[in-house]
Formats: structure tokens, C-alpha cells, sequence
């Protein structure tokens, strides 16, 4: 007998098939199958050949692999039970519960008393499967290892592209290549993190940004994760994630997985990112004002740091303002005696020594320009030279003789009492202020990977949230060191990266787009000489970076000159004009032919129009630039193409390409096909073009 279902929405499907009573595997995914598909046929058309040195029937590659049934690769459930016996299960079928778009499984193993559930839920809007596992057992067992459903490794592929990095050197894409044995990733830092982004994107055979196939793959979690790519003997190919190994501390009768989402793509690896993009927008993140349009901030971290002068702030708001500032954010030093990162963490009151009469008249300051008031807080942590630390020792996670990260350690955010204290304080804070924003920020790793401290955090934002509905938060963690799913559940806006020089930004932000649209990245217009690299950068390339993104300043307005000051607002003035439309555009990148160009086109959700940006971040090879293709247009159409910004072009560009003097009026074939002519221009410089469909 043989058990089939499909998950369906309107550019994929998902066909799972098992043998009798046994856990399915994935049979098919990919385009969408017609309603007519036999799905029995499928099954068996999957079924891999038997052969010399193999067993005489082929372990199911299932939803989750069972070291029982034989299996030669890593099984998707690893645990023991209370006395630490390792258990060995063997799951049959229970039940299904299944609707227009979601799937319900539910299995069994009688001998070691443990359900196992799969959920699917399918998204027609965003074409971005959400999958998750449970496991229940009737008395504690230790779990070491539960994977989200497993899913096949396309056989089309030669490699596959994660996503690594570092502080100021977020979303680095690893290509590698697919061999026999496992490509393991696993972050066992606490949080997201830097350094692994739990995202992976399997790209067929051919495929770039616009063209081919693709499979993506995100984990909402931001406790650290395990991906495991592996490829069997036999050839083929699992794909698994769950929390890191080992991060469920206590025994428990329940555990579940994170969300995993996951999206096919015929469109090039676009595909994947325009759903994960919509996604997290439209499905992920709950919006406070959602029809609001996004403010323009200014966050004083770079003007002023730990040095909080009211005079001082005063003049940087109104001068942020008068630049086109809509929300300013007062960054760390507000509290304690927080003079420098070495203290005061967690003695959440205002410093009365720089704010003698409160913050009130900075925020009604802030407020008379016309701005609204956002506050930074790094809620989980805490100094040892703390008023908190003192009086509550054992409330840090961790040992005692730690290694300390930026002078500072965790607290347990499992403990009650823990949360409690942090919501008091931080929720005395908003309810004696207006305030719009939090920048919660999230500067070490943890000692150890626990995952009941990431549902402490969770609990609390979540609490907080439901007491402030109309505060947005910001997850930030030393830049992108918190950014997924599982946090923007909860928040509106990640810091991407705390590298504010905007040649690292236009790479940065133009990778994190494989997951990420505008409405959710924070992009700020840093110093003339950038703090984290050194690097000098004219005022219009520092200005239109920020406006790819969820724009806004954070360099000491006072050191603008008058030009400076003139082409940021127009920058910004261009931004507030048209972000009602970015706000929901989908962000494709670009396969620019010339690799010293980092380009991407934002086209709206009713494809009526566009953006394309194209960064020119190194010197090119060759003399003039290549033209650019663009995507997704419709072929034929005709568009009208303006270049923005034409009127920066330098003296060196000597010749007469007709967009330094004209628009162009040409149909989607050409623009895809050909493409656009960009006139000659100094590295560490932007081209913006505006299209509209006539
Ligand atoms: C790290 C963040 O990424 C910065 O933007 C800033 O908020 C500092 N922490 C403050 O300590």
C-alpha cells in the first residue's frame, strides 16, 4: 500500500509518498504538477534501482531518517531516554489532517512511546513552504538531535551556497561543491549570529540570479542551528536543520523544531529570495502602523557614542531633521554610569548625571522637529560593574570564570525572575516616555548554546510587545548577528551590519536580499572617513546605498558641508517620494557581465515600474561598462528609462550614451536582452534609473 499527498501553491509542489505505515519521503519537488499527476506513480517511478554492496531494499530517505530502518546517513532524530539509554525509534502512521493548504502527520512508535508530527503549510501569495517537526514522548527523554522535515538535495546541482560571515562582514556566500560525505555547519554561539546566517540556497545546474532552478532554505530560529547537506553512496541527497546539537539542556516530553521555510524556484536564484522576501514581509513580521510609510532615522551611535551632551544632541536632531529625519534613536550611554562599554549594563535607569532632568527634554526636543523617539537597550546582558550584578550574581548565565565578550556576560533569560526585572525596567521606561522604537541589541555570544535562553528572549520581546503594540524593535547584535525569521517575529528592523562604509553595505545588503526585502533593512548614511574601515566615500554613493534599504544617517551632521548636506536630502527627498512602492518592491538582483558592479532592480508589485541601482564597487577591467541586463519585465512592453543622477556624471565621461541627455524608450526584449548602456563612471559610485511601463 502506498501513501501520498501534495502540497500545493501556485508556482510549486511537494509530493510525499510512503511504503505502508512508514514515514514518507519527499518524491517530487518542484514546478507545479497538474491536478491530473498520479501520485502512486510517482512513488514508484522514484524508487532507486538495487545493485552489488547494497542492501536488498533501499532505506526510505523520509521526512526524518531512521538509524532503524538501516539508513547510511545521518538520522533526523537523535535522543535517550531519562536514564540516558539511547533510543532507537521506529515510527508507523497514526494520522493525516489535510487542507487546501496545509499537511498534518502524525506517527508513532509504540515500543518507545513517542509521537512524532510533520506539519506542512503551504502559501499561494508567497510561494514559501513552512515545515516544522514535533516530538512527544509520555515521560522526559534528553534530545540531542530533531530535524525540521527532510528534504531531497537536487540531483541537478554541482554546489550549494550558504551564507557565513563576520562583525562588518555580514552574508558572505560559500559556494560549495557537492561530494560524497556532509557538509555540516552548526553554530554554537547562542544567537544567529554572524558567522553562520541559517540560510542555504541549492542552485541547479546553469543557474544565476535571473535564470534556471533554485531551492531555498531558511531556519527561523536565533539560537544556532545545524544544517546538514549530505550526500549518500547511493548519490542521493539530504538536506536537514534543526536547533544545534545538544541545546535542549533538560530532559522534556516535548520538543519542536523551528519553522523551516522553503521555496522552489524556475526564476533564477531571484526566485527564492523574491519569496522569502514577500514572505517575511507580508506573512513574517506583524507591522505596529502597517500602512505607515517607514521613517527615515538618524541613530546618534557614530556622532556621539558613549559622550551624551544634551546641547549636543539637541543640535545633531535638528540638523537631522532639517536633512529629512523622521525618527531619531538615542543610542547606548543613556543609563547607568555608561561611560564606556565597560559597565552598567542592566541598571536600566536614565543617567541622571548626563540627563539631570530626565530624558523628557531631549524627546520633547526631538518631538517639536517632528520627529519620533526611539531608545537603545541591550536587554540580555550585563556588566560585572553593575548595580545588577552586584545584587543578583547567580542571575548570569554561565560560569562564573567565563570568558567575558566586549566586558560583558548574559544573563539567563530562562530564569522568571530574570524576565520579570527586564520587563519592569524596560516597560517603566516606555510607559514614562513616548516612545516609538526599541534597538535591542545583543553584543556577545553566549557561553554555551542553551536553547531555553532563546525562548527567554522570546518570551520577553513577546510580552513587551503585547503591552506596547505600537513600539517597533530593531534586532541588532553588534550589527547582523540576530537576524531570522524567528526574531522577526517579533521585530520590524535588523541592523545589517555595523560597517556603515558603503561599498561594504552595497555587497552586504545586496546578498542578505537573497532573504531579506527593503522594508525590514536598516541602511545608514555613515561619516565622510568610515569608522570600521578607514575608507573615504563621496556623500551621493554613501546616499543612494542607504536608499536601496530602509533608509537613514548616523554620521555627526555637523561635519556636512553645504554640498554634502544638499545631495543628502535630495537623496532622501528622492527616497520619501517613492518608498510607498519600494516598501512592498521585490528586490532582484542582477547578472551584471561586468563583475565590478554589484546591480540589482526593484520592481514594483504591480510591475508598472522600477528602480535599478548598480553600484560600481571596484575599477573595471575593461574601459566602458557593460550593458546591463534587467529582468522580469514584460517583453513587450515599452519602457521608459531615466538615469537619475545623470548630472554627476564626471568630466571623464566624455562621450554622448543617450541617458546622459534623454530617457530611453525601449521594450522589456531589449532591457533583458540586451540591456543598458550605463555611461563611464568613477568606482565607489551609483547609477540609479528610474523605469516606468508606458
Ligand atoms: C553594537 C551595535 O551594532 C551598534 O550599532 C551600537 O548600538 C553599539 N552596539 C552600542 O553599544
Amino acid at each position: 500500500m502506498t501513501r501520498t499527498y501534495r502540497i500545493d501553491d501556485t508556482r510549486q509542489t511537494l509530493v510525499l509518498a510512503a511504503r505502508n505505515d512508514r514515514l514518507p519521503e519527499v518524491v517530487y519537488w518542484g514546478p507545479r504538477l497538474g491536478a491530473d499527476e498520479d501520485l502512486d506513480t510517482l512513488h514508484a517511478a522514484h524508487a532507486i534501482d538495487v545493485t552489488g554492496g547494497m542492501l536488498d531494499e533501499n532505506p526510505d530517505l523520509s521526512l526524518c531518517p531512521e538509524a532503524s530502518r538501516s539508513f547510511p546517513g545521518q538520522p533526523g532524530l537523535i535522543l535517550r531516554s531519562g536514564d540516558g539509554t539511547p533510543l532507537l525509534p521506529k515510527f508507523c502512521f497514526v494520522d493525516v489532517a489535510q487542507d487546501a493548504t496545509s499537511l498534518v502527520l502524525t506517527y508513532r512508535d509504540a515500543d518507545n512511546r513517542l509521537d512524532l508530527t510533520c506539519r506542512f503549510l503551504s502559501d499561494p501569495a508567497t510561494n514559501v513552504i513552512t515545515c516544522q517537526t514535533a516530538l512527544d514522548a509520555d515521560r522526559p527523554v534528553h534530545l540531542h538531535w530533531l530535524a525540521a522535515p527532510v528534504l531531497p538535495g537536487p540531483q541537478q546541482s554541482d554546489e550549494m551556497i550558504d551564507v557565513s560571515g563576520r562583525w562588518c562582514g555580514e552574508f558572505q556566500l560559500s559556494r560549495t561543491a557537492w561530494s560524497p560525505g556532509m557538509r555540516y555547519r552548526e553554530n554554537r554561539t547562542g544567537r544567529t549570529g554572524h558567522e553562520h546566517f541559517s540560510g542555504l540556497i541549492v542552485p541547479c545546474r546553469g543557474a544565476t540570479n535571473t535564470r534556471g532552478e533554485a531551492y531555498g532554505f531558511h531556519y527561523g530560529w536565533s539560537g544556532g542551528h545545524r544544517m546538514i547537506a549530505e550526500e549518500l553512496p547511493d548519490g542521493r541527497r539530504q538536506i536537514q536543520w534543526g536547533h544545534a546539537a545538544r541545546m535542549e539542556t533538560e530532559a522534556a516530553m516535548h520538543f519542536s523544531t523551528a519553522p523551516l521555510y522553503i521555496a522552489y524556484s524556475d526564476t533564477g536564484l531571484n526566485g527564492c529570495a523574491v519569496a522569502f522576501q514577500r514572505h517575511l514581509r507580508d506573512r513574517i513580521v506583524t507591522w505596529p502602523k502597517p500602512d505607515a510609510p517607514r521613517p527615515v532615522h538618524y541613530n546618534c551611535w557614530e556622532a556621539v557614542y558613549f559622550d551624551h551632551k544634551l546641547p549636543v544632541l539637541k543640535d545633531i536632531a535638528a540638523r537631522a531633521a532639517a536633512l529629512g529625519a523622521e525618527r531619531f534613536v538615542l543610542d547606548d550611554g543613556w543609563f547607568g554610569e555608561r561611560d564606556d562599554d565597560t559597565r552598567s549594563l542592566s541598571d536600566w535607569t536614565v543617567d541622571a548625571r548626563k540627563y539631570p532632568d530626565g530624558l523628557h527634554p531631549l524627546i520633547d526636543h526631538v518631538h517639536g522637529l517632528g520627529m519620533t523617539f526611539g531608545i537603545w537597550f541591550e536587554p540580555e546582558m550585563i556588566n560585572e560593574d553593575s548595580d545588577i550584578h552586584r545584587a543578583h550574581p547567580d542571575w548570569v548565565l554561565g560560569s562564573e570564570d567565563q570568558t567575558l565578550g566586549r566586558q560583558q556576560k548574559a544573563l539567563n533569560m530562562a530564569l522568571p525572575a530574570v524576565r520579570d526585572y527586564l520587563y519592569d525596567r524596560i516597560a517603566a521606561i516606555l510607559s514614562d516616555h513616548q516612545i516609538d522604537y526599541i534597538k535591542w541589541d545583543h553584543n556577545r555570544v553566549l557561553p554555551m548554546p542553551d536553547a531555553s535562553q532563546t525562548r527567554g528572549s522570546y518570551a520577553l520581546i513577546d510580552r513587551l510587545r503585547a503591552d506596547f503594540p505600537q513600539v517597533e524593535i530593531e534586532s541588532c547584535a553588534s550589527g547582523g548577528g540576530r537576524i531570522d525569521f524567528g526574531i522577526l517575529q517579533r521585530t520590524q528592523r535588523v541592523w545589517l551590519s555595523d560597517s556603515n562604509d558603503a561599498l561594504e553595505r552595497l555587497r552586504i545588503q545586496h546578498d542578505a536580499a537573497l532573504f531579506l526585502p527593503m522594508a525590514v533593512t536598516g541602511s545608514h548614511v555613515g561619516p565622510r572617513v568610515c569608522h570600521t574601515s578607514g575608507r573615504t566615500l563621496d556623500i551621493s554613493f554613501r546616499a543612494w546605498v542607504a536608499a536601496q534599504r530602509h533608509m537613514g544617517f548616523e554620521m555627526d551632521p555637523r561635519e556636512l558641508t553645504d554640498h554634502e548636506a544638499s545631495v543628502l536630502k535630495e537623496v532622501t527627498d528622492w527616497w520619501k517620494h517613492h518608498r510607498h512602492w519600494l516598501h512592498k518592491a521585490d528586490i532582484l538582483r542582477l547578472d551584471s557581465a561586468d563583475p565590478a558592479v554589484i546591480a540589482e532592480q526593484q520592481l514594483a508589485q504591480d510591475q508598472s515600474r522600477f528602480v535599478v541601482f548598480a553600484g560600481k564597487a571596484a575599477t573595471s577591467a575593461q574601459i566602458v561598462p557593460r550593458p546591463l541586463r534587467l529582468t522580469g519585465l514584460d517583453p513587450d512592453a515599452r519602457y521608459r528609462v531615466t538615469l537619475v543622477n545623470r548630472d554627476t556624471a564626471t568630466h571623464l565621461s566624455r562621450g554622448a550614451p543617450l541617458l546622459k541627455s534623454d530617457a530611453l524608450v525601449v521594450t522589456g526584449t531589449y532591457l533583458m536582452h540586451h540591456g543598458i548602456t550605463l555611461p563611464w563612471s568613477f568606482p565607489e559610485r551609483m547609477w540609479v534609473l528610474e523605469g516606468e511601463k508606458l
